[in-house]
């Protein structure tokens, strides 16, 4: 098996820049296995059935397109919302935790971010990455972001509907969003893109040294 990457935390925490950039520097795939959770829920939505209807969620996520994981769609604030509500059901989960136990499998090695990667789906994975920062700050951050999209926003709106996506990730019963007993916390609060990841880096080889191998 090659080398698995691990890398939760919080919405907005930026743990999927970096995620996606340790993969390009170590030549590893890169799953975004919030992007699941957000694309049952964009087909829920689109075929305008409720977000409670746990059969249809299931359904959707059992009949998931990966190449649809690119669509734009998948970014709107209301899809990342009801991602979060779809991703409370256990069955939801447990649909879609072989896919990404297949895909950590690979020989090819692959980084992968999320909330339980390291606690439920890659539990063996010998680097675990956990990325967070405080709420103001990663609502100050994805405001940035949207006004760089030109997309309309406003700080006391994101900064909530973080902090009810915390609460909802944090303490629902299956797979809660936590750190690994053995996750390297990377508090990026007081750190910029580079900063974060020159520690993750660091971090990184120190397990697995310069050849980015762990034997
Ligand atoms: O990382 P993101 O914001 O794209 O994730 C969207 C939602 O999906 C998030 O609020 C919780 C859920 N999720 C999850 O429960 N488990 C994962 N491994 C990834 C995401």
């Amino acid at each position: 098996m090659g080398l698995v990457i691990a890398v939760d935390g919080p919405a907005a925490s930026g743990k999927g820049t970096l995620a996606r950039r340790i993969a390009r520097e170590l030549g590893l795939r890169y799953l975004d296995t919030g992007a699941l959770y957000r694309a049952v829920a964009r087909d829920v939505l689109q075929k305008g059935l409720a977000l409670e209807d746990e059969a249809a969620a299931v359904a959707a996520a059992q009949n998931l397109d990966l190449n649809s994981l690119g669509d734009p769609a998948l970014r709107d604030q209301r899809v990342g919302a009801a991602a979060s509500k779809v991703a409370q059901m256990p069955s939801v989960r447990a649909a879609l935790l072989q896919l990404q136990r297949r895909y950590a499998r690979d020989p090819k090695g692959a980084v992968l971010d999320g909330r339980d990667i390291g606690t439920v789906v890659c539990p063996d994975a010998p680097v675990k990455l956990f990325v967070t920062a405080a709420p103001e700050i990663r609502a100050k951050r994805r405001l940035a972001e949207l006004r760089a999209r030109n997309i309309p926003a406003r700080y006391e709106d994101i900064l909530a509907e973080i902090k009810s996506r915390d609460q909802r990730d944090e303490n629902r019963a299956s797979s809660p969003l936590k750190p690994a007993e053995d996750a390297y916390l990377l508090n990026t609060t007081n750190l910029d893109i580079e900063e974060t990841y020159q520690a993750a880096m660091t971090y990184i080889m120190s397990i697995t040294g310069p050849s980015g191998c762990t034997s």
